[in-house]
C-alpha cells in the first residue's frame, strides 16, 4: 500500500522538484519563480491575492507599500511601485532584508504585505515591533496564510512537508527561512492567542480574520505537484468555492489576516 502511495506521490512530484536538495538555497526560490509563472492556476491564486493589496491600495494615492519575504512571486508585474524584499538574496527584488529588523524609518510605511511568510517567521514580536514601528498611523499589516480550520489542518498536517502545530507558542525553532515553519503560527497568535496580541500590542486592532479557498490551492498543486485539474476549469472551482463559502470557517485552506495600526 505505501509503495502505490509512493508512486503516486512521485508521478505528481513535479520533475524540476525532484532535484532540490535545500529549500533554503535561493536556486530553490528561483525555481518556484518559475514554476509559479508556468502553472496558470497557480498564477491566478497569485493574482487573486495580489488584487487583495490592489483593493487595500486603492484610494491611499501615492502609498509604501512593502512585501515582505517576495519570494518567487510576480507582484512587481501587477503592482510595479511595490517594493518587493526578501531575507535570501533573489534576483528582481528591491531590498534585501529581514523582517526582523526592517530598513525602514520610523512612520514611512503605509502597508506590509506578505504572502506565506509570517507562518515562516521565527521571533514574530521582533517583526511585529518592526512593523509597529514603521508603520504610519492608520496603516495596515496584510498576510495571505495557512488556515486552521479542521480541513486546512488535515491537507497541512497529512500532505505538506511543513510543520502544522496548533498547540506551539509564538516562536519558531530553527532558522531555515523556508524549511522551518509552523503553518498555525498566524492563527496561533491572531485567534487563538488573540487576548494576549491585544495586550502586548494595543497600538494594532485585528480588523479582519477571514477563512476562504477551500479547494484552488490544492488543485493547483502547490510549488511541488502537479495540477490537477486543466486550465479552463479555474472559474468553475472559483464558483464551486464561492457556493461553499458558508463553510470556510470549517473548510478554509487559508486565511486573510488584516491588522489596522491606531491613528491616536
Ligand atoms: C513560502 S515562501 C513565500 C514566498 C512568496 N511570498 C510566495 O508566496 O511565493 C516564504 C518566504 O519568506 C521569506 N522569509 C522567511 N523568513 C523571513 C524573514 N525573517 N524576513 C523576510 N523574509 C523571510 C523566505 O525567504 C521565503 O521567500
Amino acid at each position: 500500500m505505501s509503495s502505490i502511495k509512493q508512486k503516486i506521490r512521485s508521478w505528481l512530484t513535479l520533475p524540476e522538484v525532484r532535484e532540490i536538495e535545500d529549500l533554503d538555497d535561493p536556486n530553490t526560490s528561483e525555481l518556484h519563480r518559475r514554476i509559479i509563472r508556468s502553472k496558470p492556476f497557480l498564477r491566478n491564486i497569485y493574482l487573486d491575492n495580489y488584487r487583495v493589496l490592489e483593493k487595500a491600495m486603492a484610494g491611499l494615492g501615492r502609498s509604501v507599500c512593502v512585501e515582505l519575504g517576495s519570494g518567487g512571486g510576480f507582484i512587481k508585474d501587477i503592482l510595479p511601485n511595490v517594493i518587493t524584499s526578501d531575507v535570501l538574496v533573489l534576483q528582481n527584488l528591491n531590498v534585501c532584508f529581514s523582517g526582523e529588523a526592517i530598513p525602514f524609518k520610523e512612520e514611512s510605511v503605509d502597508i506590509f504585505f506578505m504572502i506565506d511568510v509570517f507562518h515562516h517567521i521565527k521571533q514574530p514580536r521582533l517583526v511585529l515591533n518592526e512593523m509597529q514601528r514603521c508603520l504610519r498611523p492608520g496603516g495596515k499589516i496584510l498576510m495571505i496564510e495557512p488556515a486552521n480550520t479542521p480541513w486546512g489542518r488535515f491537507i497541512f498536517q497529512n500532505f505538506h512537508h511543513e510543520q502544522f502545530n496548533p498547540d506551539a507558542g509564538w516562536c519558531i525553532e530553527g532558522d531555515g527561512p523556508m524549511s522551518d515553519a509552523n503553518g498555525a503560527q498566524p492563527w496561533i497568535i491572531f485567534s487563538r492567542d488573540r487576548e494576549r496580541f491585544m495586550q502586548e500590542y494595543p497600538a494594532f486592532s485585528i480588523n479582519s480574520f477571514r477563512c476562504h479557498t477551500p479547494l484552488r490551492y490544492l488543485l493547483s498543486g502547490g510549488v511541488s505537484m502537479r495540477q490537477l485539474l486543466p486550465n479552463f476549469t479555474y472559474p468553475l472551482i472559483c464558483l464551486i468555492e464561492i457556493i461553499l463559502s458558508p463553510l470556510n470557517p470549517y473548510l478554509g485552506m487559508f486565511c486573510t489576516i488584516e491588522l489596522v495600526k491606531s491613528r491616536a
